[in-house]
C-alpha cells in the first residue's frame, strides 16, 4: 500500500479507493457504485499482488516438499494462520482451521461435533435471522440424529427476542448456533450474552462471523465462543478460503471431517492415526494461493484501522438511512439499535428485482432477493428486499447515486 500514512492521519477515502482497481470501472456507461459488499468485497491491489506473486515465483504444494519453493509456500501459508490467530485473538494457531468458507466451517462442525455429540431428543438452537448456511447443516444433522431444531424469534426491528431464547434453553440444548451480524438486516446480535447463557445451560456455541468480521473487532477469547467461522472474501481477501476457529479441547475430541492426505500421521489398511491440530481437519491440498493472499487483506485492513473504517461506514449508514426514508413508499427492513452498514428495504408496489435492474443500468450494484435467509423473509411476509451494503471505500456521493436511482425508479414503476 502506497498511501498508508495519509489514510491513517485522516480517513482518506479517495486514497483507499485507489487501492481497489475494480472500483475504477464503468458499468453501463456509468462509474461503478459497488454496494454489494455483504455478498463479497472488492479486493485491494496488495491482495491481487499476493496471488500473482505466489503463482509467478513460488507456486508449490505445501507441507510436503523439502525444496525451496515448497518451503517458501509453506511458510507463507502458515504465516496466514498466525495472522488470522492475531486477527480474531485466538489463543493458539492450532485452533485455526482453514476451510473453503463459512459454509464449510459450519458443515464441518455439524458433521463432526454434531455427529459425535447429538442424539435423539437433543436440541439445537438457531435464530430466525440465520443465513441458510447456518440452518441447513443443522437441519440435516438433526434429521439424521433425531434431534430437534429450535428457533429464536425476532421482533419487528430485527432484534432477537432474548426472553424467548431464555425459554428455549433447557438441559436438552446441546448447541446454539447464531449469526453474529445478520446479512439481511445488519443487526448486531448480543452474542456475548448468548454465549454466557448457553454455557450456563451446558451448551456449546458456534458464532457465524460471515458479516461481523469485516466490521467489528472480533475477539474469540473475549466472546468465549466455542466455534467461530468467517470467510476471506468478505474481509477483502480472495474467494474460496474461510476460517473455522474452535476451542482446542473440542477440536481434539472431534472426529476428522474429510479423509485424505495431510490429515493423517500413519495409514495402514487396518489402522489410521490422525494428524495433530490443525492439520487433522485439513485433508488434501488446500487453497494455497488464496490463503496466502488472505494475510495481505488482513494487514491492509489493520493498517487502515477497523475503528476508522467503522466510523466511516456508520456515517454512510446514517446518511443513507436518512436519504432512503425520504423515498415515497420505502420501508427499511432491519431497524435494530445496533447495526452494521447494511440497509435492506422494500418499496410499495415495486419488485426488488426490477429495482436491482434499474439501479444496475445506472452503475449501482445492490443485491436483491431473499439473501439466502428465506425464513427471515417469511417472518416479514415479504419475498425479498433490496440491500445496499457499505464497505471502507464507499462514499456519500455514491449514496447520492443510489438515492437518485431510487427516485427515478419509483417514478417509473409506481
Ligand atoms: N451471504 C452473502 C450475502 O449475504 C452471499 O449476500
Amino acid at each position: 500500500m502506497t498511501e498508508t500514512l495519509t489514510i491513517k492521519a485522516a480517513y482518506d477515502v479517495g486514497a483507499i479507493r485507489r487501492e481497489f482497481p475494480a472500483l475504477n470501472r464503468d458499468v453501463k456507461g456509468k462509474p461503478l457504485v459497488y454496494f454489494d459488499n455483504a455478498a463479497t468485497t472488492q479486493k485491494p491491489q496488495v491482495v491481487i499482488d499476493a496471488l500473482v506473486n505466489y503463482y509467478s515465483h513460488y507456486n508449490a504444494n505445501i507441507h510436503r516438499g523439502i525444496h525451496t519453493l515448497a518451503e517458501e509456500a509453506t511458510a507463507a501459508f502458515e504465516a496466514t494462520r498466525d495472522a488470522v490467530k492475531d486477527f480474531i485473538n485466538a489463543p493458539s494457531r492450532e485452533e485455526i482451521i482453514f476451510t473453503s468458507g463459512c459454509t464449510e466451517g459450519i458443515n464441518l462442525v455439524a458433521q463432526t461435533w454434531g455427529r459425535a455429540n447429538l442424539k435423539a431428543g437433543d436440541e439445537v438452537i438457531v435464530s430466525n435471522m440465520e443465513h441458510h448456511s447456518n440452518i441447513v447443516p443443522w437441519y440435516l444433522i438433526c434429521q439424521e440424529k433425531g434431534a430437534v431444531l429450535k428457533v429464536i424469534p425476532i421482533d419487528e426491528n430485527g432484534e432477537l427476542l432474548m426472553e424467548r431464547f431464555d425459554e428455549l434453553l433447557t438441559e436438552k440444548t446441546r448447541l446454539v448456533s447464531v449469526v453474529h451480524v445478520s446479512n439481511a438486516l445488519g443487526t448486531i446480535n448480543p452474542v456475548k450474552t448468548i454465549v454466557e447463557k448457553a454455557h450456563k445451560a451446558g451448551a456449546v456455541v458456534l458464532l457465524d462471523g460471515a458479516q461481523s468480521t469485516v466490521h467489528l473487532d472480533v475477539d474469540v477469547q473475549d466472546l468465549d465462543t466455542d466455534f467461530f467461522v468467517f470467510s476471506s472474501h468478505k474481509v477483502y481477501g480472495p474467494t474460496g478460503v474461510g476460517v473455522l476457529y474452535g476451542k482446542k479441547h473440542l477440536l481434539e475430541e472431534m472426529p476428522p471431517y474429510q479423509g485424505g492426505g495431510e490429515m493423517i500421521k500413519d495409514v495402514a489398511f487396518d489402522k489410521i492415526t490422525y494428524n495433530d491440530l490443525p492439520y487433522k481437519f485439513e485433508a488434501g491440498t488446500p487453497n494455497i494461493a488464496d490463503t496466502i493472499a488472505l494475510k495481505a487483506a488482513i494487514e491492509f485492513t489493520k493498517e487502515i484501522g477497523k475503528e476508522a473504517i467503522r466510523r466511516h461506514e456508520n456515517d454512510l449508514l446514517s446518511y443513507a438511512t436518512e436519504g432512503l426514508l425520504q423515498i415515497p413508499g420505502l420501508r427499511i427492513i432491519g431497524t435494530a439499535k445496533n447495526k452494521i452498514s447494511v440497509i435492506s428495504f422494500v418499496i410499495d408496489k415495486v419488485h426488488p428485482q426490477d429495482l436491482g435492474i434499474l439501479l444496475d443500468n445506472r452503475g449501482v450494484a445492490v443485491r436483491t432477493g431473499h439473501h439466502c435467509a428465506q425464513p427471515l423473509m417469511d417472518c416479514y411476509r415479504i419475498p425479498g428486499t433490496t440491500r445496499a451494503s457499505f464497505a471502507m471505500y464507499n462514499t456519500k456521493e455514491e449514496v447520492d447515486s443510489l438515492l437518485a436511482g431510487l427516485q427515478k425508479a419509483v417514478k417509473l414503476l409506481v
